[in-house]
């Protein structure tokens, strides 16, 4: 008899998927906490006891995006998700936004505000450069957005940037400020209400260790308002917050109605992540991220590396960037550290493609000896590695 190829051909059963290193830009290892959270037995997505666990994600949401909006929840997806409903919701149709690229997440959101037809305004440099709040301001001037988007971690560059003073400059406008921390929560500063983000969304797979599938994401006032005073209905049903308010008991609503069917144990998950931060504390998690980063900098640059982002404080301490060494090839690089090390770092990514090398040492990974295991694998990939003919 034939035996069926999607269950039995690809030669991975049972527990023979490797073990790997994954110190790329994520997703990065799940600690044992977390995969036991992940393997509790599944109860419906409706059920009171999943409702807790809801509301627990939510106040962990809001301790490490540093808000109290009651509009905070997380979307059934990857980051990619929440970027999508933070669009959808805000953006009308013919809607002036502008839109920050530096990075392939910039370029995301401008492609995804143009299919919904508003009229986007691109604000560009090249992969790792940063804009001042007076370029801000003047763009915001110019083109009079109802949103502005920005990337506080640009994994595909290694950039953190700057976020002080930019809300207020989107106030002062009456303009709304979007910020995307899927590469940065966790690891570098970020504090919503503070700095007077009206969006913020990230996702579980990064510094917060979590597998990939949910999405943290809140809604200020500000941005409630003009979400639930749409002339239109957004263009996703899946990613309506009109639905997804009630389902998370954001609305205020006595019953909460079927939506959809959230991912079970994905929340299970992100709740421990959630947890499990909480616990650890932001500010030792912040300083942990910028301890190990700096200790990785001083090995690269004694392998005679050279960092792709120049300034120290900008560089996003989750996610480094190497310029690619001369006379490399970065594919036979990556290539030979994972065959030879089980460890995965990355290219670039979008416009960074064959300008940088990233490792990500995030949460969990975010360790000295983790730093030590990836520079002995990229000085043995230097050392193997051929040169090629210039
Ligand atoms: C994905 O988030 C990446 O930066 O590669």
């Amino acid at each position: 008899r034939q035996r069926c190829s999607f269950f039995f051909g690809s030669g991975h059963q049972d527990n023979s998927f490797p073990l790997r290193y994954l110190f790329g830009p994520g997703p990065s290892n799940v600690p044992p906490r977390i995969l036991a959270a992940g393997s509790r037995p599944i109860i419906g997505h409706l059920h009171p006891e999943m409702y807790e666990i809801m509301n627990d994600i939510k106040r962990g949401i809001q301790y490490v995006f540093q808000t109290e909006n009651n509009m905070t929840l997380a979307m059934s997806g990857s980051g990619h998700a929440a970027m999508e409903c933070a669009v959808f919701n805000m953006v009308e149709p013919g809607e002036s936004v502008l839109i920050a690229i530096n990075g392939i997440w910039g370029e995301r959101v401008a492609e995804i505000a143009e299919r919904i037809g508003a009229n986007v305004h691109r604000l560009v440099k090249s992969p790792g450069g940063y804009f001042t709040n007076k370029e801000i301001e003047q763009a915001v001037e110019k083109h009079k957005p109802v949103l502005f988007f920005l990337t506080h971690g640009e994994s595909s560059a290694g950039l953190c940037h700057p976020v002080d003073g930019i809300g207020d400059i989107c106030r002062k406008h009456n303009c709304l400020f979007l910020v995307d921390t899927v590469a940065s929560l966790g690891a570098a500063p970020i504090f919503m209400d503070k700095q007077n983000i009206d969006i913020l969304y990230s996702g579980s797979q990064k510094a917060l260790n979590a597998p990939p599938g949910t999405a943290p994401i809140s809604f200020n006032d500000r941005a409630c308002h003009k979400m639930f005073n749409r002339k239109t209905k957004p263009v996703s049903y899946l990613f309506d917050m009109a639905h997804l308010s009630n389902y998370w008991g954001c609305d205020g609503k006595p019953a909460r109605e079927y939506h959809h069917t959230g991912p079970v144990s994905g929340f299970f998950t992100l709740r421990e992540s959630l947890a499990i931060l909480a616990e650890k504390g932001l500010e030792e998690s912040w300083k942990k991220h910028k301890e190990v980063s700096a200790y990785l900098y001083r090995g690269l640059e004694d392998l005679g590396l050279k960092l792709f982002i120049p300034e120290r404080d900008l560089r996003l301490p989750s996610v480094t960037t190497i310029a690619i060494p001369a006379g490399y090839n970065w594919r036979e690089l990556l290539t030979y550290i994972m065959k030879h090390h089980h460890m995965e770092m990355t290219g670039g990514l979008g416009p960074s493609i064959g300008m940088v090398m990233r490792i990500g040492l995030m949460g969990y990974n975010c360790e000295k000896t983790n730093a030590d295991m990836a520079l002995h694998a990229l000085a043995d990939a230097l050392k193997s590695c051929k040169k090629s003919k210039p």
